[in-house]
């Protein structure tokens, strides 16, 4: 643990124009100074580093935040060790405060928890690479094409056939025996200790930052299981955890988009096909975990799944995740009976660029292949499809991409637009319709909210006024959560430093784009700000009002639904009445 006046001292004394100068050229430019952005691909500049508040924000990719954000996200650590980083370069000493026995307990073990891993890696890959044990892995692995160069990159090993290989490893090398049991890779019986693994070639588990968290193991015949992973750990989640993503990491921030595949065979024939930008799961189905870990990174993804009917599912289920976390998805569709591997074996690195070129939008995808399955001749089958498409339909956020899916699905059904909505039901249309007849005023509201959250931190007199009337007369969303963020921080706050206690991410990026420039701020009038987003808000209220309304006419009195919105229109209207 890193003392609170020690992050305080780092912060003060390093200036987040020296620290990002470091890995970029920075120009000026008025008060802030400029540079291409190195969390994505861009040719004109649009990060921004504004100096006399300690802030960055890059206008194209929406990263953000102060001195010790970017260090994290440049040099992929968590915030101690950035902490520990600056505080190097600024000559600041941090004496770590006395761990509580528990910590120190929780600490050492995850040294040793490392440790053991990586004297596994290294007991595996020795058998495979020097024992005679290892001839049949070494068989095999000629036999797939696996040149001694990829072997080391993923840093494969072999697993002998033997009881306790690996536990006499360990032990000889003094590692605490219980520690690898916590790691799934030891177990114990009354007769004594034993491997998990036996006889399998051996895929570590790597983190994003390359530390070896947990091991696959495929075995070299056709006997099933064909893969065992090690169980979950202290140091393993596999719902969290991406295979690959530290060698797909260096070909990501060049601005690739993330490609997902499912096996890790098929990880490795990409990868050894020169695709690099390439991230598996571990014989698990994408999560929502997975989907966040990959938008922190890039900006789209592929799928690339087997062409089989898991794989099709897969596709879909990806889809709906990408779709609630707004990732622009694209499938590449491999030729039936193709998965990665068997494809990149037969057909070279161009013909694979050619079959990425020619994926598809996950939604496009998705409807084809739904109608491909059941074609729209009945009006049974019709309902069918549409009930298929209604729930996915709903998650696609872009109003555009629905408009036009929209078309596109009534078109391919021969249904109308009308029945279309009809069958979305109530609560979808005036969704809908509220977002396209509102839509303009909200967008202008949003830009009102944005200079008048500036201001607040500008002029003290903008923030006694808002102060009065109550952040929640003016602002909403997550204006509004920020605002009350920034209103209960005490005066000595370093505006900076709040960028590390807001956790949401789209909330993180509202701040940063919000702070960075100050410069025009001087010429507002700030309470004519302050009346304009004032109005606007009693408008929006009104205008939800209606909204709720319009809703509620067409659910069923005492559903659930018609409950809470019933609820949410009584509380605004008491809010409303209170302006
Ligand atoms: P595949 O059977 O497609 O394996 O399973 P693969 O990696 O492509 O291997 P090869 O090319 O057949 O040798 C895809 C993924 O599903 C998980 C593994 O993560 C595997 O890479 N899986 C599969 C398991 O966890 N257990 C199994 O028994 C099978
Ligand atoms: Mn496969």
């Amino acid at each position: 643990m890193i003392p609170e006046e020690k992050v305080r001292e780092v912060a003060e004394r390093l200036s987040i124009v020296e620290v990002v100068s470091e890995y970029l050229p920075l120009r000026r430019a008025g008060s802030n100074f400029l540079g291409l952005c190195p969390f994505h691909a861009e040719k004109t500049p649009s990060f921004n580093v504004n100096p006399a508040r300690e802030i960055f924000h890059c206008f194209g990719c929406g990263a953000g935040g102060n001195a010790f954000s970017f260090v994290m996200k440049i040099e992929g650590l968590s915030f101690p060790e950035a902490v520990k980083l600056l505080a190097r370069k600024s000559g600041v000493e941090i004496e770590e405060r006395q761990l509580t026995p528990a910590e120190r307990k929780s600490q050492d073990e995850h040294v040793q928890f490392l440790r053991i891993n990586d004297l596994t890696t290294a007991y595996y890959r020795s058998v495979l690479l020097h024992s005679a044990e290892g001839e049949p892995a070494r068989a095999y692995l000629g036999n797939r094409s696996v040149e001694p160069e990829i072997s080391e990159a993923y840093r494969l090993g072999f697993a002998p056939d033997r009881r306790d290989g690996l536990v006499k490893h360990l032990r000889n090398n003094g590692a605490d025996l219980e520690c690898a049991v916590k790691l799934g890779i030891v177990r114990k019986s009354d007769s004594g200790w034993y491997d998990l693994f036996r006889n399998r070639l051996i895929f570590p588990i790597r983190d994003a930052r390359g530390q070896v968290i947990a091991f696959a193991g495929r075995v070299l015949d056709a006997s099933l299981p064909k893969y065992i992973n090690s169980p979950e750990s202290p140091l393993y989640h596999k719902s969290s955890v991406l295979f690959g993503l530290d060698m797909a990491l260096p070909s990501v921030r060049t601005g690739n988009a993330i490609i997902i595949v499912e096996g890790y065979f098929d990880h490795l024939a990409l990868y050894r096909a020169g695709v690099q930008n390439v991230v598996a799961t571990c014989g698990t189905a994408l999560t929502a975990t997975h989907t966040g870990l990959i938008k922190r990174h890039a900006e789209r993804v592929y799928t690339l799944f087997d062409s089989d009917n898991a794989g099709k599912k897969a596709t879909i289920r990806s889809m709906e995740l990408f779709l609630e976390q707004r990732i622009p998805a694209y499938v590449v569709a491999l030729p039936s009976g193709d998965d990665p591997d068997s494809f990149l074996t037969q057909h070279s690195a161009e013909d694979f660029a050619a079959l990425r070129d020619k994926a598809r939008p996950a939604f496009e995808y998705f409807v084809h292949s739904l109608l491909a399955e059941t074609p729209p001749d009945s009006v049974d089958s019709k309902v069918r499809i549409i009930d298929d498409i209604v729930p996915r339909f709903r998650k696609i956020a872009d109003l555009v991409e629905r408009d036009l899916y929209e078309k596109e699905i009534c078109r391919l059904l021969g249904i109308t637009v009308h029945a279309f909505r009809k069958r979305m039901g109530g609560g979808m249309l005036s969704d809908r319709d509220a977002a396209s007849t509102s839509g303009k005023t909200s967008h202008t509201f949003d830009n009102v909210q944005d200079t008048l959250l500036a201001l607040l931190m500008y002029y003290p007199e903008a923030r006694s006024k808002i102060e009065q009337t109550g952040p929640e007369t003016v602002f909403s969303g997550d204006h509004l959560e920020i605002a009350r963020l920034l209103l209960s921080s005490g005066d000595d706050t370093v505006l900076s430093r709040l960028a590390e206690i807001i956790e949401k991410p789209e909330q993180k990026t509202l701040f940063s784009r919000i702070m960075v420039s100050d410069g025009y701020l001087a010429d507002i009038e700030w309470l004519t700000v302050f009346d304009q987003c004032r109005r606007s808000h009693e408008k929006k209220q009104v205008s939800s009002i209606k909204d709720i309304a319009s809703r509620l006419a067409v659910l069923d009195a005492g559903s659930e639904e018609y409950e809470l919105l019933l609820k949410q229109a009584d509380s605004l209207r008491t809010r409303k009445s209170k302006l």
